[in-house]
């Protein structure tokens, strides 16, 4: 389901601070199998998470990293970023790489990471927002980088699911609210055109069905794309 208006950033933000005392209840647990299969994708030592939100995927995360590798976090909301830090505490990682910051203008050297991980995030922006972020993924990966997707989506493409049918009645400050943002997407088609290669895709059946998206960015050699 593509829409051209969702939340602005500010609004998101928002919606995010008070999702953040509830989201390790209501949302997340859900979508666990999803976010833990999706870590099988994820290659090398410097790996980002984008919309970190409460940190469920990045323990993982940070165990895959080798010794020596960076594992950082990022996303809007502060008060996700302070559940986040809490949750590493417990597991006493480091929390040192936790940074607010906003997945259309990341603030990161480009060719800074081999796995770019966004869960649950692409998914409540705008198609155009998609495509800004999938060009900022791009941007950010070393050639030869890994991005790892997980979305919210849908079996068949063709037929319109009792979410969209809800997600649509609603304006769009109450679906960052009651929603979270977040609809039902289908995001190889723009992953492709961002420019990924060898982009493979996974339905994971769950209460809300979700698409395990992995992608590379590919090495350039003699001016032509090369899959890593
Ligand atoms: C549905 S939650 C998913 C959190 C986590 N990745 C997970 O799988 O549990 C979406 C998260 O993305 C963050 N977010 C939304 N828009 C963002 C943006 N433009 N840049 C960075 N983070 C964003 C929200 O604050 C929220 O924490």
């Amino acid at each position: 389901m593509f829409i051209a208006e969702t939340p602005a950033p500010r609004e998101i933000r928002r919606a995010y601070d008070l999702w953040s005392y509830c989201y390790d209840l209501v949302a997340a647990p859900g979508e666990a199998d999803a976010r833990r299969r999706a870590l099988d994708g994820v290659q090398g030592r410097r790996i980002l998470d984008v919309g970190i939100g409460s940190g469920a995927s990045f323990a993982g995360l940070a165990r895959r990293a080798s010794a020596g590798g960076v594992v950082c976090g990022m996303d809007l909301s502060r008060l996700m970023l302070r559940r986040a830090r809490v949750r590493l505490g417990r597991q006493r990682l480091s929390p040192a790489r936790l940074v607010e910051g906003n997945a259309l203008r990341l603030p990161i050297r480009g060719g800074s990471f081999d796995t770019i991980v966004s869960s649950y995030l692409l998914d409540l922006l705008s198609t155009r927002d998609i495509a800004g972020a999938l060009a900022e993924f791009y941007r950010v990966l070393r050639p030869g980088g890994r991005l790892v997707l997980v979305n919210l989506t849908k079996l068949r493409g063709d037929r319109t699911t009792w979410f969209e049918r809800s997600y649509e009645m609603l304006p769009s400050i109450a679906r960052a609210y009651l929603l979270g943002g977040c609809r039902p997407v289908q995001l190889e088609p723009l992953v492709t055109a961002a420019g990924f290669v060898a982009t493979q895709r996974t339905v994971v059946r769950q209460f809300l069905s979700s698409e395990i998206v992995i992608a590379d960015k590919p090495y350039v050699q003699n001016g032509m794309p090369r899959a890593a």
